[in-house]
């Protein structure tokens, strides 16, 4: 029987009120149409941020409707783990503007950088010091403004992505409650499927970037697609056979919301049924590090995870990363 170190107290949700629809692709100029991108990737819409909202903001919405669900005050955190690839600044972290934004005094507060897995990573990095005794409660965000990062011009990339944070309060578990397995994996030989070429420190910002567009996501589509399925089938399997459970066990499977059918095909090589497998794709389009946890928030709040069900998160991302992990909540 698996004793968890911790569990997940409360959850939230920060979304930009501005909703852009497939069909709004064409006011841009972009040669896309509504049944391309539904047939393709699930998608209906996504929101996207307005004027004065950051990732600091959306993270901070998301943050205190976590901490007020978990009954938590901000000086009650010791840690907060921000997820993100869209960091409002590159210098300092976003995690300590939202740190000095909610008066969380007594926090350590850092960014974490895994892409779309990079909840799940949080989560365990946050699990682990729990667990060293180095911490008691803790803050786990996603947050991304992908907008700021698509190439606006390029069909390939900008329908796909969304806006929006989620965020969750990590707590000691002491009734058997918490989580029950994790996992995470990374091959960074891959990495120019999906990458901002230009703009970092290796080649820093300059006029020619800026003209070219390099500075925004690429992605060779096709081959993430299949690399997608792969990681995430065996993220499925490792978390399962972690928790010494089958996807029969499962209440209801939470995986990255990236495209249907990749989520179709991990949810099939599980044993999940689609009547167990939550999907909110069609309203959110990849908000990256944050759909997890948006998506958890709105299980929660259907009343599809209650107390006492089994859930699997399931993610993968650029690097490539992949990360799972089996909750009992
Ligand atoms: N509208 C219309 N046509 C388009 C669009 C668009 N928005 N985008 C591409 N096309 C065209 C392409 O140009 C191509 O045309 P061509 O054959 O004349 O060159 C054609 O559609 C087919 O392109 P494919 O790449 O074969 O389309 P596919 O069925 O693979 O779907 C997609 C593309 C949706 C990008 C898919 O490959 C996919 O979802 N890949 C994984 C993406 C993903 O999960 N990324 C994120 C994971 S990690 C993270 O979240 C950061």
């Amino acid at each position: 029987m698996i004793r968890p170190t911790a569990y997940l107290a409360g959850t939230g949700r920060g979304i930009p009120a501005r909703v852009m629809t497939n069909h709004d692709f064409a006011a841009i100029g972009i040669d896309t149409s509504h049944e391309w991108i539904v047939e393709r990737t699930g998608i209906v819409e996504r929101h996207i941020a307005g004027e004065g909202e950051s990732t600091c903001s959306m993270a901070a919405a998301a943050a205190r409707m976590a901490m007020s669900r978990a009954d938590v005050a901000p000086g009650d955190l010791d840690l907060i783990v921000l997820s993100t690839a869209t960091p409002d600044r590159l210098l300092p972290a976003t995690a300590v503007d939202l740190q000095a934004n909610l008066g969380a005094t007594r926090a350590a507060a850092f960014d974490l950088s895994a892409a779309c897995s990079g909840w799940i990573y949080g989560l365990t990095v946050a699990e682990g010091m729990i667990a060293a005794g180095r911490a008691e409660t803790a803050l786990v965000i996603g947050a991304e403004k992908m907008s700021a990062i698509v190439n606006w011009k390029d069909r390939n990339t900008c329908v796909l992505f969304g806006d929006g944070a989620g965020a969750t309060i990590l707590k000691r578990s002491a009734d058997g409650r918490g989580i029950l397995s994790s996992f995470m994996r990374s091959d960074g030989s891959l990495a120019e499927l999906l990458f901002r070429p230009h703009g970092g420190a290796s080649v820093p910002m300059t006029e020619a970037i800026l003209a070219e567009g390099s500075h925004f996501v690429k992605m060779a589509g096709r081959e993430v697609f299949k690399a997608a399925v792969r990681s995430m089938t065996e993220a499925a399997d490792r978390a399962l056979d972690g928790a010494g459970m089958k996807g029969e066990d499962i209440d209801l499977m939470i995986p990255h919301q990236a495209n249907i059918r990749i989520i179709e095909a991990t949810a099939k090589h599980a044993h999940i049924p689609m009547d167990k497998v939550f999907v909110n794709i069609d309203r959110y389009g990849n908000t990256s590090s944050a759909s997890i946890p948006i998506a958890l928030d709105e299980a929660i709040e259907a009343g599809r995870v209650v107390d006492g069900s089994t859930v699997l998160l399931v993610a993968f991302g650029a690097g490539f990363t992949w990360a799972s992990m089996v909750v009992r909540f």
